[in-house]
């Protein structure tokens, strides 16, 4: 495998052999040193012409762990705001020398186009593209549901779990390799939110779709719930009525927490709108594995950048 651009190209061996090696990487993250020379020579870049906290700073993270090289690049303090093309910064990196370039945009499909191009050899990695897919957030939540669940043991998928989607489906690249992945692992995977917000297209992959979160919580026992951010910034129309009746249909509150099962995982992406999709009893409470997702970011990612540039080196 030399790109990662969708879950799409992951067989259900190739993403348990990633989540296997980032139990090993675990194992190096609880280390007092935890570093391993596996990338020392290579060159990793971080393109980011979109904000982010969690995907840039654990790829960050991730490559020095493996001893890799690091350049940080963000469009914001780049040549990009004075109008440079995609294809000239590519090639400005492949002239420096880049391996691995790990690549966040705007534009669905920017990462298939940087890939496919020719303008530069490097590996590409999709932290997100548009609307289109996070492959990487859905490895690291299959890793936190099979640790949670499975009891972190390598070789295990994911079968027989039902996971609930819920929220901002439409404009979620998180819903959409999340649908991906863990239904290639076994998953049932239900999709939950407002007529507006669920495209028939996704719902007819999915194992069942509801329109009531309530409705969803009575019909089914989830293993685990995961919390879509309304991402208002992508919205080019009204697709619910306000926030207020937002949160008070669609929100996962103390009070539908109270009708899950009481082992239901709480899941979120992040960056949470509290009290919008979520509010602080859930987000909070013993249910929730968000940070958990945060942390294990970490380890699937250094995973991620060892099966595409390790050349499979030993891990030690
Ligand atoms: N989950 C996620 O992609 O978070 P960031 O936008 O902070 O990277």
């Amino acid at each position: 495998m030399k790109h990662l651009l969708s879950a799409r190209e992951l067989g259900k061996e190739q993403a348990i052999a990633i989540l296997d090696t980032a139990i090993q990487m675990e194992q190096v993250n609880a280390r007092e040193i935890k570093k391993l020379p596996t990338l020392r020579g290579k060159t990793v870049v971080n393109l980011f012409f979109e904000d982010s906290t969690r995907t840039r700073t654990s790829f960050e993270v991730a490559a020095k762990r493996l001893s890799a090289d690091v350049i940080n690049f963000t469009a914001k303090g780049s040549s990009v705001s004075k109008g440079e093309s995609l294809k000239d910064t590519a090639q400005t990196l492949q002239a420096m020398g880049a391996d691995g370039v790990i690549i966040r945009h705007h534009a669905s499909g920017a990462a298939h186009t940087l890939a496919s191009s020719g303008w530069i050899d490097a590996s590409i990695i999709n932290a997100g593209d548009g609307t289109h897919e996070h492959p990487t957030q859905a490895l690291l939540d299959a890793y936190t549901i099979r640790q949670k669940l499975r009891g972190n043991e390598a070789g295990t998928d994911l079968a027989g779990l039902r996971i609930a989607i819920v929220g901002d489906i439409a404009h979620s690249r998180v819903a959409r390799s999340n649908l991906i992945l863990l239904q290639t692992l076994g998953a049932e995977v239900y999709l939950v939110g407002p007529a507006t917000l669920v495209p028939g297209a996704l719902a007819a992959h999915a194992a069942g779709s509801f329109f009531s979160l309530d409705q969803a919580i009575l019909e089914v026992e989830f293993d685990a719930i995961m919390m879509l951010r309304v991402q208002s910034e992508r919205m080019t129309a009204s697709f619910f009525p306000s926030e207020r009746e937002y949160a008070r249909i669609w929100g996962l509150n103390g009070d539908r927490l109270a009708k899950l099962p009481a082992n239901t995982l709480v899941m979120h992406p992040g960056p949470m709108n509290r009290g919008l999709e979520i509010d602080a009893k859930a987000a909070d409470s013993v249910n929730s594995v968000i940070l958990a997702q945060v942390a294990n970011g970490v380890s699937v990612r250094m995973a991620v950048l060892y099966h595409l540039l390790s050349g499979g080196t030993e891990i030690d």
